[in-house]
Parts: C-alpha cells; sequence; structure tokens
C-alpha cells in the first residue's frame, strides 16, 4: 500500500538543555531524525513529510535530503493539531504512517509489519508493555480485548493508570480516514492539546478494527527527552551492534567499550581491543588486530593487518594485507598501504601511496607522496609539501634509502636504489643509484675551550 509518512519534529526538547533542536542530537554519530527517516526508508511508494518547529531552519539545514517534505508547525498545541498540518498533502489512496523524530531505534522490519497490517478497515497501532508505565498514554481494550481507545496518564483515573500497555505513538491510519478524523479533534482534556490519540476512540467509533503490533523490544519505541535517555539508547545500540560484530566471528576486548558510530563490517577473527572508535564506512578484512584506542573513520582494511594502540586513521585510505600501523601513527585522506607497508609511531601520512614493504617507521611527515616498494623513509623526515601558496608532490623509488632527519623539498624525485644521507635537505632531484648529500660538512676545531661560567 501508498505510505504517506508523518514524523513529528516539531518539540522544543526543553529537557535536553540545548540550544540545539532535540532531533538533531546525535545517536551514534547521527541526529535522532536521521535514524528515523532512514528506518522509513523501506516503502516502495512512500512520501516523507516532517513537521518541524522549534529550530525548524537548523533541522532543514542538518537534513538535506531533497526529497522530503518540510511542513512547519508555528505553535505546538498537541500531537494531533501537528499531524493536521500535513493534511493538505495526504494522498486518498494512502495509509498514513505516525512516526517521531525523537524515537530513533525504530527498525524498518517494525514499520513494515505494522504497515501489513493497515487497510481499509483497519488501523494498526505500536504498543508496548512496561513494569512502569507511567507517563504513557494507555492503551484501553473492551470487554472482548479489543483496543477501543488510549488514555493519557494526566487524563486516566487509578484503574486506568494500573494499565501496563503503553502508546508508542506510532500507528498506521487507514487510507482516506486520517482527514475527517483529525478535523474532528478537540482539546477538552487535561493539557489542553489536540490528542492524536484519541483517534484510535474515533476510529473503533467508526467501525474500525485496531489491530496492535508490539516491536521486537521496548527500546526501538523509547523516546528521547533527556540527555540520560539519550545515553541510554546509545549504550543499547552500541551493544547491539557489538553483539552483531561477536555472532559474525569477530572478537572485542570490552564489549561496553566498542562504538561504531557509521558502518563496520568485520571479516572473522578480527580482534578489536578497548576503546575504539569506528565512523563512517569500515570494511575490516579477517584475522585484522586492532589495539587500543584507535579511531578509524573511512577505511578498507585487508586480511592480517596489525593497527597499534592510539592510531588514527581519517579516511578514504586504505591499507592492503600484512600492513602495520602504528602506535602512535595518524593516516589522513588520500592515503594508500600496500600490501607489508608499516608506519610506526608519530608518523603522519597524508594524500600519498606507499608500496609494498615500505616502511616510515618514526617520527615523520610524508604528504602528497608516492613510495616505490622496500622504501626506507628514516626517522624525522619531512616532505616539504607546501609552500605557503601551493602543494608539490615527491615521488621515491623502489628501495630507496632516505637517512634520517632529511627534508624533501617538493617537488622533486627520488630515484629506485637512491641514497639520501642523513640530515639532508633534498632540494633537487636525485637520481637512481645516487647518494645525494646535502648537509654542511662537519669541522673540527683543535684546542676549542668551552665557555665557563660568570664569576659575579
Ligand atoms: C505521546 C502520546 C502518548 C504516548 C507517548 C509516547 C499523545 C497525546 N500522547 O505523549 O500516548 O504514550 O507519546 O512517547 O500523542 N510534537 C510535535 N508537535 C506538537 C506536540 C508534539 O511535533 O504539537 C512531537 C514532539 O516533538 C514529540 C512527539 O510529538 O516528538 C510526542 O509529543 P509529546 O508531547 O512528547 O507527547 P507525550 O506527552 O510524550
Ligand atoms: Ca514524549
Amino acid at each position: 500500500m501508498a505510505v504517506d509518512i508523518v514524523i513529528l519534529a516539531a518539540g522544543k526538547g526543553t529537557r535536553m538543555k540545548s540550544s540545539q533542536p532535540k532531533v538533531l542530537h546525535k545517536l551514534a554519530g547521527r541526529p535522532l531524525l536521521r535514524h528515523v527517516i532512514d528506518s522509513a526508508r523501506t516503502f516502495d511508494d512512500a512520501a516523507l513529510h516532517v513537521v518541524v518547529g522549534h529550530g525548524a531552519e537548523m533541522v532543514r539545514t542538518a537534513i538535506p535530503d531533497n526529497d522530503i517534505h518540510w511542513v512547519e508547525q508555528t505553535e505546538q498545541l498537541g500531537t494531533g493539531h501537528a499531524v493536521q498540518q500535513v493534511l493538505p498533502w495526504l494522498r486518498d489512496n494512502a495509509a498514513t504512517l505516525v512516526l517521531y523524530g525523537d524515537v530513533p531505534l525504530i527498525r524498518a522490519q517494525t514499520l513494515s509489519e505494522l504497515v501489513a497490517l493497515v487497510n481499509h478497515n483497519t488501523l494498526s497501532l505500536l504498543t508496548v508493555r512496561l513494569d512502569n508505565p507511567k507517563g504513557y498514554g494507555r492503551i484501553i481494550r473492551d470487554d472482548s480485548g479489543h483496543v477501543c481507545g488510549i488514555v493519557e496518564e494526566k487524563d486516566a483515573n487509578e484503574l486506568q493508570k494500573g494499565i501496563d500497555e503503553v502508546n508508542t505513538g506510532v500507528m498506521a491510519i487507514p487510507p482516506g480516514r486520517a482527514r475527517q478524523w483529525l478535523n474532528s479533534l478537540n482539546n477538552n482534556n487535561a493539557q489542553g492539546e489536540y490528542y492524536l490519540t484519541d483517534l484510535i476512540a474515533i476510529a473503533h467509533e467508526h467501525g474500525i478494527t485496531i489491530k496492535a503490533l508490539q516491536p521486537a523490544s521496548a527500546m526501538e519505541t523509547e523516546g528521547v527527552n533527556s540527555r540520560l535517555q539519550l545515553h541510554a539508547l546509545e549504550r543499547y545500540h552500541q551493544r547491539q551492534q557489538a553483539e552483531t560484530l561477536l555472532a559474525e566471528g569477530v572478537t572485542l576486548a570490552d564489549i561496553n567499550r566498542f562504538d561504531c558510530r557509521g558502518t563496520l563490517r568485520a571479516g572473522i577473527d578480527s580482534y578489536i581491543d578497548i576503546n575504539c572508535i569506528f565512523e563512517g564506512t569500515v570494511t575490516l578484512g579477517r584475522e585484522v588486530r586492532i589495539g587500543p584506542n584507535c579511531l578509524l573513520r573511512n577505511v578498507e582494511v585487508s586480511d592480517g593487518v596489525v593497527i597499534k594502540a592510539n592510531t588514527v586513521i581519517e579516511g578514504p585510505v586504505t591499507i592492503a594485507a600484512g600492513a602495520e600501523v602504528g602506535p602512535f601513527a595518524r593516516l589522513r585522506p588520500g592515503t594508500s598501504l600496500a600490501e607489508a607497508a608499516r608506519v610506526g609511531n608519530f608518523v603522519e601520512v597524508k594524500k600519498s601511496a606507499v608500496g609494498r614493504g615500505s616502511k616510515i617507521n618514526h617520527l615523520s611527515y610524508v604528504g602528497d607522496a608516492t613510495l616505490g616498494e622496500d622504501v626506507n623513509i628514516g626517522a624525522g623526515t619531512i616532505t616539504c609539501n607546501y609552500d605557503g601558496a601551493n602543494k608539490y608532490s615527491t615521488t621515491i623509488g623502489d628501495n630507496a634509502f632516505v637517512g634520517s632527519n632529511s627534508a624533501l623539498v617538493a617537488p622533486v624525485t627520488v630515484g629506485a636504489g637512491a641514497t639520501i644521507a642523513a640530515g639532508s635537505t633534498v632540494t633537487r632531484d636525485v637520481a637512481d643509484g645516487q647518494l645525494a648529500v646535502a648537509r654542511s660538512r662537519q669541522t673540527a676545531i683543535k684546542g676549542w675551550k668551552r665557555p665557563t661560567k660568570n664569576k659575579d
């Protein structure tokens, strides 16, 4: 069935105590609203309407998808009033699926199941049973057990407050009905709001069946009202991702000290030590080892790679099989390491290709460079790739040996098998096999006396 999706995101989120609209707060590195939109993109024939109010402009800017229809609710008069704002755009042949911008963990699968239940004579509603239902709308069932209404906490009597089945707010309204039903809402209730929840009793009175569906986990329909709740959802989500990795054959040193804020795919027998953060799209091959405290963003890591403690990788970066990186290395965008390459401690590599078996083991900056195979870059080597205005590249041939503390002033080429003497400042190309010495000669001053301390 065609679906008109309405995501409510107009609320202020007072309890977040933030200058940012609530739905832009991040879970796993992405705005709450982004999670909901991604899950909502599971239907073939769907229109996406997002109701915004507080910080509308900020929200629109943060979610630049051009297929979203933004609707402004200037005054927040209740959830029913919020959905009313979208009425002019609802299609008569489409069910209306109501979602919430601050309920981020709703799964596409659950939404599909909910929409599969809606038809011209059935409204489907997502409900959960809670040990502590306080604050939620309670599901009212008639004598035969059919859902016939929802009572908000503030309007509920003591008996109703004892009901543990609560409204999640997520519902699919039969096609062609939302307009009439929403227009008949009033605000004669404890909060003086137009309640979307009143739709259930209205539908029931019209002879519509209300089918209640439960999500696989109540966390799917948990909303975020405070930073503490956001934290709880974040940890739950991370835990889920971690468990998936374990199930797929990856070892995590500590399931509670793992954070993926993007997409991570990992081959079997890979090992991830504590406090690693994965962002963007990261793929790990088989038997990859990642030491503690590493950050990997947009990286493709092949089989058997070892990434040692405290390494920071900001991709796009590719690391071929058997390469070793770190500890304390930084790989920046546009870097590729070929098989068995080695980048050691306090080395920064930017936009460079490091050939098979080449080593940059200590304290170096290599930027805009192409290194052949089996190159050895001595400690403290710097590619001077920037003249203050433009960037230039450095090319180093196979088997070249760059002595420690050399400065390679780009643009410059060091030939295959060439040797650079330690401490050289190389400003001209070095031919294949040549030794380049570009430093002042050592002079010896005989009989030189060290200064002594002045007496005062
Ligand atoms: C609502 C439900 C309640 C349910 C609970 C689940 C109603 C009347 N009550 O209560 O039955 O158990 O959610 O969390 O629907 N919003 C707008 N515009 C408005 C009002 C709200 O966009 O004018 C948005 C809010 O930003 C929020 C969501 O709708 O994301 C829910 O609104 P809120 O006022 O928090 O409803 P609850 O009182 O939690
Ligand atoms: Ca709420």
